[in-house]
Protein backbone atom coordinates (compact mmCIF):
# COMPACT_ATOMS: atom_id res chain seq x y z
CA UNK A 1 0.00 0.00 0.00
CA UNK A 2 1.42 3.48 -0.68
CA UNK A 3 1.09 6.80 1.57
CA UNK A 4 -1.40 8.92 0.85
CA UNK A 5 0.04 11.76 2.96
CA UNK A 6 -1.45 11.69 5.83
CA UNK A 7 0.54 12.78 9.29
CA UNK A 8 3.89 12.73 10.56
CA UNK A 9 4.63 13.47 14.42
CA UNK A 10 7.98 14.92 14.96
CA UNK A 11 8.99 14.84 18.72
CA UNK A 12 11.20 17.78 20.09
CA UNK A 13 9.74 19.95 16.98
CA UNK A 14 9.56 22.89 19.07
CA UNK A 15 13.20 24.02 17.73
CA UNK A 16 16.69 22.91 16.58
CA UNK A 17 16.36 19.66 14.19
CA UNK A 18 13.21 18.64 15.13
CA UNK A 19 11.52 21.93 14.04
CA UNK A 20 13.74 21.80 10.54
CA UNK A 21 12.60 18.28 10.17
CA UNK A 22 8.97 19.22 10.72
CA UNK A 23 8.75 21.98 7.99
CA UNK A 24 10.67 19.58 5.44
CA UNK A 25 7.94 16.87 6.17
CA UNK A 26 4.90 19.44 5.74
CA UNK A 27 7.04 20.95 2.24
CA UNK A 28 6.19 17.20 1.22
CA UNK A 29 2.46 17.09 2.08
CA UNK A 30 2.06 15.60 4.99
CA UNK A 31 -0.29 17.43 7.98
CA UNK A 32 2.63 17.70 10.84
CA UNK A 33 2.21 17.03 14.59
CA UNK A 34 4.70 19.16 16.59
CA UNK A 35 5.42 17.42 19.27
CA UNK A 36 7.54 19.06 22.44
CA UNK A 37 7.38 19.64 26.36
CA UNK A 38 8.20 23.22 25.07
CA UNK A 39 5.92 25.47 23.24
CA UNK A 40 5.24 24.53 19.80
CA UNK A 41 3.60 27.76 18.87
CA UNK A 42 6.64 28.94 16.37
CA UNK A 43 6.99 25.81 13.91
CA UNK A 44 3.16 25.33 13.67
CA UNK A 45 3.04 29.32 12.55
CA UNK A 46 6.17 28.66 10.33
CA UNK A 47 4.47 26.02 8.51
CA UNK A 48 1.11 26.98 8.26
CA UNK A 49 2.91 30.51 7.27
CA UNK A 50 4.56 28.23 3.85
CA UNK A 51 0.95 27.13 3.29
CA UNK A 52 1.21 23.99 4.75
CA UNK A 53 -1.03 22.28 7.62
CA UNK A 54 0.51 21.66 11.15
CA UNK A 55 -0.95 21.30 15.22
CA UNK A 56 0.98 21.77 18.33
CA UNK A 57 0.75 18.89 20.86
CA UNK A 58 2.30 19.49 24.74
CA UNK A 59 3.49 16.20 25.86
CA UNK A 60 6.83 14.94 28.04
CA UNK A 61 8.07 12.02 25.90
CA UNK A 62 9.15 10.31 28.93
CA UNK A 63 5.96 9.42 30.13
CA UNK A 64 4.68 6.55 29.08
CA UNK A 65 0.68 7.94 30.25
CA UNK A 66 1.32 11.02 28.46
CA UNK A 67 2.45 9.38 25.12
CA UNK A 68 -0.39 7.34 25.10
CA UNK A 69 -3.15 9.63 25.33
CA UNK A 70 -0.34 11.44 22.16
CA UNK A 71 -1.20 8.29 20.19
CA UNK A 72 -5.18 9.14 20.56
CA UNK A 73 -5.08 13.10 20.20
CA UNK A 74 -2.72 13.26 17.06
CA UNK A 75 -5.37 10.86 15.03
CA UNK A 76 -7.85 12.97 16.59
CA UNK A 77 -6.59 15.81 15.32
CA UNK A 78 -5.04 15.20 12.18
CA UNK A 79 -5.83 11.38 11.19
CA UNK A 80 -3.88 8.40 10.38
CA UNK A 81 0.05 8.57 10.77
CA UNK A 82 2.23 7.61 8.08
CA UNK A 83 5.63 9.10 9.49
CA UNK A 84 7.22 9.04 13.01
CA UNK A 85 10.17 10.92 13.55
CA UNK A 86 11.34 10.03 17.04
CA UNK A 87 13.79 13.18 17.54
CA UNK A 88 13.37 14.25 20.87
CA UNK A 89 16.52 14.09 22.87
CA UNK A 90 19.25 15.69 24.87
CA UNK A 91 22.70 15.91 25.50
CA UNK A 92 24.98 16.45 28.71
CA UNK A 93 28.56 16.23 29.12
CA UNK A 94 29.51 14.19 32.29
CA UNK A 95 32.49 11.72 33.47
CA UNK A 96 31.85 7.98 34.15
CA UNK A 97 34.23 9.02 37.19
CA UNK A 98 30.98 11.63 37.58
CA UNK A 99 27.91 9.85 36.46
CA UNK A 100 25.09 9.39 38.79
CA UNK A 101 22.26 6.92 37.99
CA UNK A 102 20.11 9.91 37.86
CA UNK A 103 22.00 11.33 34.89
CA UNK A 104 22.44 7.80 33.61
CA UNK A 105 18.38 7.46 33.91
CA UNK A 106 17.48 11.28 32.50
CA UNK A 107 18.81 10.16 29.33
CA UNK A 108 17.95 6.92 28.77
CA UNK A 109 14.40 7.94 29.73
CA UNK A 110 14.03 10.57 27.22
CA UNK A 111 16.73 9.59 24.63
CA UNK A 112 15.94 5.39 24.38
CA UNK A 113 12.59 4.95 26.64
CA UNK A 114 10.57 8.14 25.10
CA UNK A 115 11.85 6.31 21.54
CA UNK A 116 9.94 2.90 22.45
CA UNK A 117 6.84 4.75 23.98
CA UNK A 118 6.13 6.54 20.67
CA UNK A 119 6.77 3.82 18.45
CA UNK A 120 4.38 1.73 20.67
CA UNK A 121 1.78 4.40 20.52
CA UNK A 122 2.04 5.22 16.35
CA UNK A 123 3.03 1.67 15.11
CA UNK A 124 0.06 -0.34 15.06
CA UNK A 125 -1.77 2.30 13.16
CA UNK A 126 0.99 2.01 10.64
CA UNK A 127 0.76 -1.78 10.77
CA UNK A 128 -2.51 -2.32 10.32
CA UNK A 129 -3.07 0.34 7.51
CA UNK A 130 0.20 -1.85 5.68
CA UNK A 131 2.56 1.66 5.56
CA UNK A 132 4.72 3.30 7.81
CA UNK A 133 8.29 4.98 8.20
CA UNK A 134 10.06 5.23 11.78
CA UNK A 135 12.54 7.26 11.42
CA UNK A 136 14.93 7.72 14.78
CA UNK A 137 17.35 10.33 15.29
CA UNK A 138 20.79 8.55 16.95
CA UNK A 139 24.07 10.35 16.45
CA UNK A 140 27.66 9.65 15.40
CA UNK A 141 28.87 9.35 18.78
CA UNK A 142 28.18 5.38 18.89
CA UNK A 143 31.13 5.21 16.34
CA UNK A 144 33.71 8.16 17.46
CA UNK A 145 32.55 6.97 21.20
CA UNK A 146 34.20 10.52 22.25
CA UNK A 147 35.33 10.53 26.42
CA UNK A 148 32.49 12.39 28.53
CA UNK A 149 28.87 11.26 27.23
CA UNK A 150 28.36 7.27 28.47
CA UNK A 151 24.79 8.04 28.94
CA UNK A 152 24.48 9.50 25.85
CA UNK A 153 26.29 7.07 23.80
CA UNK A 154 24.80 4.25 25.51
CA UNK A 155 20.80 5.70 24.77
CA UNK A 156 22.08 6.75 21.21
CA UNK A 157 23.36 3.14 20.52
CA UNK A 158 20.60 1.59 21.92
CA UNK A 159 18.50 3.36 19.39
CA UNK A 160 20.40 2.06 16.98
CA UNK A 161 19.26 -1.50 18.10
CA UNK A 162 15.49 -0.39 18.43
CA UNK A 163 16.12 0.62 14.56
CA UNK A 164 17.06 -2.68 14.02
CA UNK A 165 14.72 -4.66 15.98
CA UNK A 166 12.04 -3.12 14.89
CA UNK A 167 12.75 -3.09 11.18
CA UNK A 168 12.92 -7.05 11.55
CA UNK A 169 9.66 -7.28 13.18
CA UNK A 170 7.10 -4.39 11.34
CA UNK A 171 8.57 -4.94 7.47
CA UNK A 172 6.28 -7.93 6.91
CA UNK A 173 3.45 -4.90 7.56
CA UNK A 174 5.22 -2.22 5.41
CA UNK A 175 6.63 -0.57 7.92
CA UNK A 176 10.42 0.37 7.57
CA UNK A 177 12.78 1.92 10.22
CA UNK A 178 15.86 3.66 10.09
CA UNK A 179 17.85 5.64 11.96
CA UNK A 180 20.25 8.69 11.23
CA UNK A 181 23.31 8.92 13.02
CA UNK A 182 23.82 13.39 12.75
CA UNK A 183 27.01 15.04 13.46
CA UNK A 184 27.74 18.04 15.44
CA UNK A 185 24.85 20.44 14.03
CA UNK A 186 24.31 24.05 14.70
CA UNK A 187 21.31 24.23 17.25
CA UNK A 188 20.44 25.74 20.67
CA UNK A 189 21.17 22.58 22.35
CA UNK A 190 24.54 22.43 20.88
CA UNK A 191 25.38 25.88 21.59
CA UNK A 192 24.15 25.55 25.39
CA UNK A 193 26.31 22.29 26.18
CA UNK A 194 29.00 23.85 24.60
CA UNK A 195 28.86 27.02 26.73
CA UNK A 196 27.66 24.85 29.87
CA UNK A 197 30.47 22.21 29.31
CA UNK A 198 33.65 23.84 27.76
CA UNK A 199 33.32 27.38 28.38
CA UNK A 200 31.93 28.42 31.84
CA UNK A 201 28.93 29.49 30.32
CA UNK A 202 29.93 32.13 27.97
CA UNK A 203 28.59 30.71 24.40
CA UNK A 204 30.40 33.71 22.27
CA UNK A 205 33.07 30.95 20.84
CA UNK A 206 30.62 28.80 19.80
CA UNK A 207 31.09 29.49 16.18
CA UNK A 208 34.99 28.82 16.94
CA UNK A 209 33.83 26.09 18.50
CA UNK A 210 32.20 24.57 15.15
CA UNK A 211 34.12 25.09 12.94
CA UNK A 212 37.29 23.97 14.67
CA UNK A 213 34.92 20.57 15.35
CA UNK A 214 34.58 20.57 11.85
CA UNK A 215 38.04 20.11 10.82
CA UNK A 216 37.44 16.45 11.78
CA UNK A 217 35.39 16.01 9.17
CA UNK A 218 36.10 15.16 5.13
CA UNK A 219 33.42 17.91 4.32
CA UNK A 220 35.14 20.36 6.51
CA UNK A 221 32.25 23.13 7.63
CA UNK A 222 29.60 22.54 10.39
CA UNK A 223 26.48 21.64 9.16
CA UNK A 224 22.62 23.25 10.56
CA UNK A 225 19.64 21.26 10.62
CA UNK A 226 18.85 22.02 6.46
CA UNK A 227 22.05 19.73 5.63
CA UNK A 228 20.28 16.98 7.28
CA UNK A 229 15.88 17.34 6.22
CA UNK A 230 16.56 15.70 2.94
CA UNK A 231 17.84 12.55 4.35
CA UNK A 232 14.46 12.57 6.57
CA UNK A 233 12.36 13.40 3.84
CA UNK A 234 13.57 10.54 1.56
CA UNK A 235 12.82 8.24 4.58
CA UNK A 236 10.09 8.80 4.66
CA UNK A 237 9.10 8.75 1.49
CA UNK A 238 7.65 6.05 -1.08
CA UNK A 239 11.38 5.61 -2.74
CA UNK A 240 12.93 4.78 0.10
CA UNK A 241 10.72 1.61 0.46
CA UNK A 242 13.57 -0.95 0.43
CA UNK A 243 15.68 0.33 3.25
CA UNK A 244 15.29 -0.52 6.11
CA UNK A 245 16.76 -1.80 9.37
CA UNK A 246 19.64 1.35 8.54
CA UNK A 247 21.48 4.00 10.10
CA UNK A 248 22.52 6.76 7.86
CA UNK A 249 25.26 8.67 9.30
CA UNK A 250 24.79 12.49 8.29
CA UNK A 251 28.24 13.86 9.41
CA UNK A 252 30.21 15.24 6.77
CA UNK A 253 32.15 12.31 6.98
CA UNK A 254 34.02 12.48 9.89
CA UNK A 255 32.68 8.62 11.31
CA UNK A 256 32.88 6.34 8.61
CA UNK A 257 30.97 2.95 9.17
N1 LIG B 1 22.72 19.08 17.51
C1 LIG B 1 23.58 18.11 17.39
O1 LIG B 1 24.77 18.35 17.25
C2 LIG B 1 23.13 16.66 17.37
C3 LIG B 1 24.04 15.68 16.93
C4 LIG B 1 23.63 14.35 16.91
C5 LIG B 1 22.36 14.01 17.33
N2 LIG B 1 21.51 14.99 17.76
C6 LIG B 1 20.17 14.57 18.21
O2 LIG B 1 19.19 15.28 17.47
C7 LIG B 1 18.04 15.46 18.28
C8 LIG B 1 17.67 16.93 18.30
O3 LIG B 1 18.73 17.66 18.87
P1 LIG B 1 18.83 19.26 18.79
O4 LIG B 1 20.27 19.58 18.79
O5 LIG B 1 17.94 19.78 17.74
O6 LIG B 1 18.30 19.62 20.26
P2 LIG B 1 17.28 20.75 20.76
O7 LIG B 1 17.46 20.81 22.24
O8 LIG B 1 17.47 21.99 19.97
O9 LIG B 1 15.88 20.08 20.43
C9 LIG B 1 15.39 19.01 21.19
C10 LIG B 1 13.93 19.25 21.45
O10 LIG B 1 13.45 18.19 22.28
C11 LIG B 1 12.59 18.76 23.23
N3 LIG B 1 12.47 17.93 24.43
C12 LIG B 1 13.35 17.82 25.44
N4 LIG B 1 12.88 17.01 26.39
C13 LIG B 1 11.66 16.59 25.97
C14 LIG B 1 10.67 15.75 26.52
N5 LIG B 1 10.84 15.15 27.72
N6 LIG B 1 9.54 15.54 25.81
C15 LIG B 1 9.34 16.15 24.63
N7 LIG B 1 10.26 16.96 24.05
C16 LIG B 1 11.39 17.18 24.72
C17 LIG B 1 13.20 20.10 23.57
O11 LIG B 1 12.25 20.97 24.18
C18 LIG B 1 13.67 20.56 22.21
O12 LIG B 1 12.70 21.33 21.53
C19 LIG B 1 18.37 14.90 19.66
O13 LIG B 1 17.89 13.57 19.75
C20 LIG B 1 19.88 14.91 19.66
O14 LIG B 1 20.43 13.96 20.54
C21 LIG B 1 21.85 16.31 17.80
Amino acid sequence: MASGKNAAVVTGSAGGLGAAFAEQLAKDGYSVAVVDIKDGTDTVERIRAAGGTAESFACDMTSPEAVEQLGKDVVTKLGVVDVLVNNAGRYDNCAFADMTYEIWRTAMALNLDGMFLACKAFAPGMRERGWGRIINIASNSTFLAPPGMAQYIASKSGSIGLTRALASELGADGVTVNAIAPGPVKTDQLRHAYARDFAGGDASGFEDFMTAMAQNQSIKRYATPEDVTGLVSFLASETSTMVTGQTIVCDGGWARV
